[in-house]
């Protein structure tokens, strides 16, 4: 095989953002969905969601012919040589993992394997619990091909770590790969990709294992980060009890032991996204599925929705009552840089915030209208900043975009009552108050 065709089916974050960077990297990519207006946005050069760097990188791929999107699977299986599966594994009521679009790609998958006569790599990249690529997907893919995985094609589990808002960066610059392979003959080939894409970077570990460990690597390492999280928002709250601690400065003081690490360890509203909630609740289920029941996990997802609401008993204890109350809702999106609104700490404080009778004005620079979609009560969305705050009896920060961060008290001013509920952490409480604001931050002990 000299240079790898790769097709990618799927084309949420994982998919879209692997086919162009792919393509970009010189190699030739179809990337296929049954989604036929994500299909023509793609063809057209554009990305159907918002992430930072990828328009360009998809309208640049476009142009040179590396990247074309189609609709048939068919297609897409005949004319590459390796296939990653990059479908969505959304959360099912009991917060199990819904295996349906694994399963009907892997069918999708198998048909054209059978029509196929060269040996082709199917590579599992989508997030799935330990077991389903050995199980699930083999058996289909074995089952509507006719043919045999680790003799007639290939099989490997490669996990990605990208973040929503850094996702084009993430996969040009990843920590670490890992393959999880059938048998070494299918390794070797996903480990010749890897290392001729990312030859700028010859010492990038890459590991290997089997395909379970794989998927397991995935899911703790999301488990790991949430625990992070949960574990300072703990912290956050048991500091907000004594005057004058901060938690900021205790997480700086903490990370810095390089058995710990600085990074997610930023106390805030909670954490939100289609990955740890979804992730935590999988690794949960599947967990007590097997006879364990994991305690730390339950408890990550407890304290971390509680830390959603707990902005509303701060602006209990602040305003005293909040009915009729304005409150200014600064950011929507479960994190800066993307329109995702899913699981967002901010419908959480809406939703525990409006039935008291808050008026509720927010804002966000790129989520509103998927904002409006997902918030079922009253809320008046803005256009500016200062729409946002004018007359407020309260702002919170929930998701620090840069252009919040920038606020300065001044910026503030058209508010009726000063008061600034940083829920992430992210103003200078002395500045704040010496310009006569009262300054609430999570996990910053008041000074009495
Ligand atoms: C996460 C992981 O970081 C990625 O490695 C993984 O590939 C991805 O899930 C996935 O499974 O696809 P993502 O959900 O995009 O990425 O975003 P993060 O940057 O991890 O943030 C998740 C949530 O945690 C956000 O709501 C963020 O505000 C919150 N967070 C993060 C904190 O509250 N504190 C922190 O210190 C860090």
């Amino acid at each position: 095989m000299q240079k790898p065709k790769i097709s990618i089916v799927g084309v949420g974050y994982v998919g879209l953002v692997a086919a162009a960077c792919f393509a970009d990297g010189g190699f030739e990519v179809i990337a296929s969905t049954n989604d036929s207006e994500k299909v023509r946005l793609i063809n057209l050069g554009k990305s159907p969601f918002f992430e930072p760097g990828l328009d360009d990188l998809i309208s640049r791929s476009i142009n040179s012919g590396k990247l074309k999107a189609v609709n048939s699977r068919k297609e897409a299986i005949l004319n590459t040589d390796i296939t990653f599966v990059s479908v969505g594994t959304p959360s099912r009521g009991d917060g199990s993992i819904d295996l349906q679009f694994i399963e009907q790609s892997s069918k999708e998958i198998g048909e054209s394997l059978k029509l196929k006569e060269n040996y082709h790599l199917v590579v599992v990249r989508s997030t799935v619990t330990p077991g389903t690529t050995q199980n699930l997907v083999k058996s289909t893919l074995e089952r509507y091909s006719n043919k045999k995985a680790g003799v007639d094609f290939g099989l490997c589990m490669s996990p990605e770590f990208l973040r929503q808002g850094a996702a084009v960066y993430d996969t040009l610059y990843p920590d670490r790969l890992v393959i999880g392979e059938l048998d070494a003959k299918s390794g070797d080939i996903l480990e010749k990709f890897y290392r001729a894409y990312y030859k700028q970077n010859p010492a990038l570990p890459i590991l290997r294992m089997n395909l379970s460990s794989a998927e397991m690597v995935k899911d703790v390492s999301n488990a790991f980060l949430a625990t992070k999280i949960s574990f300072i928002n703990e912290i956050a709250n048991i500091c907000e009890k004594v005057p004058g601690i901060d938690v900021s400065q205790v997480a700086k003081g903490v990370g810095l032991d390089k058995r710990i690490g600085p990074m997610f360890l930023d106390a805030g509203v909670g954490f939100g996204g289609s990955c740890f909630p979804k992730d935590v609740k999988a690794l949960i289920a599947f967990s007590k599925s097997n006879g364990y029941t994991p305690n730390i996990l339950e408890t990550i997802m407890n304290v971390n929705l509680k830390q959603a609401e707990h902005v509303k008993d701060l602006l209990k204890q602040n305003l005293t009552n909040i009915s009729g109350k304005k409150i200014a809702i600064l950011g929507l999106s479960f994190k800066p840089n993307t329109d995702d609104m899913r699981e967002s700490p901010a419908i959480k404080i809406i939703n525990s915030i409006a039935p008291e009778g808050a008026i509720i004005n927010a804002i966000d620079p790129v989520a509103t209208e998927n904002a409006k979609k997902v918030i079922n009560h009253k809320v008046n969305y803005c256009v500016s900043i200062n729409e946002c705050l004018k007359d407020a009896d309260a702002a919170v920060l929930v998701t620090d975009w840069d252009q919040f961060k920038r606020l300065k008290p001044k910026d503030f001013a058209i508010m009726k009552n000063r008061l600034i509920l940083d829920g992430r952490r992210v103003y200078d409480s002395f500045e704040f108050k010496e310009a006569g604001y009262k300054y609430v931050g999570i996990g910053l002990g008041e000074e009495k």
